[in-house]
């Protein structure tokens, strides 16, 4: 028998804006044939800045409004949000819920020069999530961090290449080359669409660790054990909605995957 679309529930995925798309990206490549729900909070992005309590209303809001479409996991997308919110989220809804890693233990593990560099917002790096992984996996290493301040707006923008994307990130990047990092950690999810500038001026000795792959991973085995993994053929399977305007959310989502239609980008109020 052919399965379709509509025999497995969907997985939701959320993050204040389109850096998610950046997760998305991996979990369409392991199940193409699986239903998503994307959300971009991008009238309450960037999250970083805000304070914890409000970051966790805005993950509770939108878990919701998944579960009412019929979401069986929740993907948190967002490193920001994650950190503030997942265990709040864990302990409010009684669905599975997969969040974003710092990726400090394989760039700790296959450091050679002892200097590993992380790049995150503020709230990641003041959380309790990444110091903890920090304390577990980084002690032997020296930890460049640095808070991408400004990023997230660039990547909203749709700026991933402009002059002042390259002069924020030649600030956030150099000092950790030159202090001998040849880790660097993307703490959040929208920094992977500026890795080509990362790559560029990190240089080549230097590893980029995305941790999306792995979430991607983890989603997928959870989707089986639960048996909710559509092993159905590829089609425009997402609905992506934004809770603020959808034009970047559709020019990243279809650089992506060119041929989704427009009717499959939406307006939410919530
Ligand atoms: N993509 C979010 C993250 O991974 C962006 C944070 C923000 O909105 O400030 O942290």
């Amino acid at each position: 028998m052919r399965i379709t679309k509509f025999d497995k529930k969907p997985i939701g995925i959320f993050d204040s804006g389109v850096g998610g798309l950046s997760v998305w990206r991996e979990l369409i490549k392991l199940m193409p044939g699986q239903e998503f729900i994307y959300i971009a909070d991008n009238a309450f992005c960037p999250y970083g800045p805000r304070p914890k309590e409000e970051v966790i209303e805005r993950s509770s809001r939108i878990t919701e409004f998944l579960i009412e479409q019929g979401a069986a996991i929740v993907v948190v997308a967002c490193n920001t949000a994650t950190s503030a919110a997942i265990s709040t989220l864990r302990s409010r809804f009684f669905i599975p819920f997969v969040g974003m890693e710092p990726a400090v233990k394989p760039a700790a593990s296959f450091s050679k020069s002892g200097v590993i560099g992380v790049l995150a917002t503020k709230g990641t790096l003041s959380g309790d999530l990444y110091n903890n992984t920090l304390e577990r996996y980084a002690s032997n290493v020296e930890v460049i961090e640095m808070a991408g301040v400004g990023l997230v707006q660039q990547v909203e923008e749709g700026k991933l290449e402009d002059p002042l994307t390259e002069t924020l990130l030649n600030k956030y990047i150099k000092p950790m080359v030159e202090a001998g990092a040849d880790h660097i950690v993307l703490g959040c999810t929208h920094y992977p669409f500026l890795s080509k500038l990362i790559h560029k001026i990190a240089g080549e000795g230097v590893t980029i660790i995305d941790p999306a792959p792995a979430v991607a991973r983890h989603t997928l085995s959870l989707a089986s054990e639960l048996g909710i993994f559509n092993t159905g053929e590829s089609g425009f399977n997402t609905t992506f909605y934004s809770t603020g305007g959808v034009e970047v959310l559709k020019s990243l989502a279809k650089s992506i995957s060119s041929e989704i239609p427009d009717s499959l980008f939406r307006n939410l109020n919530i």
